[in-house]
């Protein structure tokens, strides 16, 4: 699987010392106040799981999946619910969990989403932020890196479906496009 990648762009010491450095600063910025951890399916997965991990103390997560794309590669700003939450977050600080904001577009609409249900805050943490790609300005508090604007697979990242399961993020190969 990795001989499909051209480069590395982040290794996985690299994802796991930062996830631990946002985790810290996640849970100093709520100062002891109950927060949700909402994750968007599917790309999230293991930033959830890692970041949680990392978290010095307990904390519920919940999940939505939304459908973002339209039939091309590129964010149409289009966004529809497949798998709402669980969970009643009026009254409630929520941190959404995200992988990529690449258009920037599929989280504004969740976050104008899920602001109109009544919580008391929510802020978003993202793996990655591609600011060379975005349409839309987003108020994200924790950004783990910013990259540029190249398509990256891997930990949690895919290309139809595949190399979510990589431990490292990087771009693939371009014999694998052809
Ligand atoms: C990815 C990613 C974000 C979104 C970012 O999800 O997880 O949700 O795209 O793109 P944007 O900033 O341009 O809107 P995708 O729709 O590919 O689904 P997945 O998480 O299941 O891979």
């Amino acid at each position: 699987m990795g001989a499909d990648l051209e480069k590395v762009l982040i290794t996985e010491e690299e994802i796991q010392t930062r996830l631990g450095e946002l985790a810290q600063e996640i849970w100093d910025h709520y100062g002891g106040e109950p927060f949700l951890l909402v994750g968007i399916l599917k790309g999230a997965v293991l930033v959830m799981a890692d970041l949680m991990r990392a978290i010095p103390g307990s904390v519920p997560m919940d999940w939505m999946a939304v459908s973002s794309y339209g039939s091309g590669t590129k964010s149409s700003g289009v966004v529809r619910i497949i798998k709402d939450l669980d969970a009643d977050i009026t009254g409630r600080h929520v941190l959404i969990v995200e992988d990529i904001i690449d258009s920037g577009l599929t989280l504004s609409w969740i976050r104008a989403n899920l602001e109109s249900r009544g919580p008391k805050s929510v802020e978003i943490c993202t793996l990655l932020r591609k600011p060379d790609a975005a349409k839309v300005t987003i108020d994200c508090r924790w950004v783990g890196f910013e990259i540029p604007n190249d398509f990256v697979v891997g930990y949690g990242l895919d290309f139809a479906e595949s190399y979510r399961n990589l431990r490292v993020i990087g771009t693939l190969a371009p014999h694998v496009y052809s």
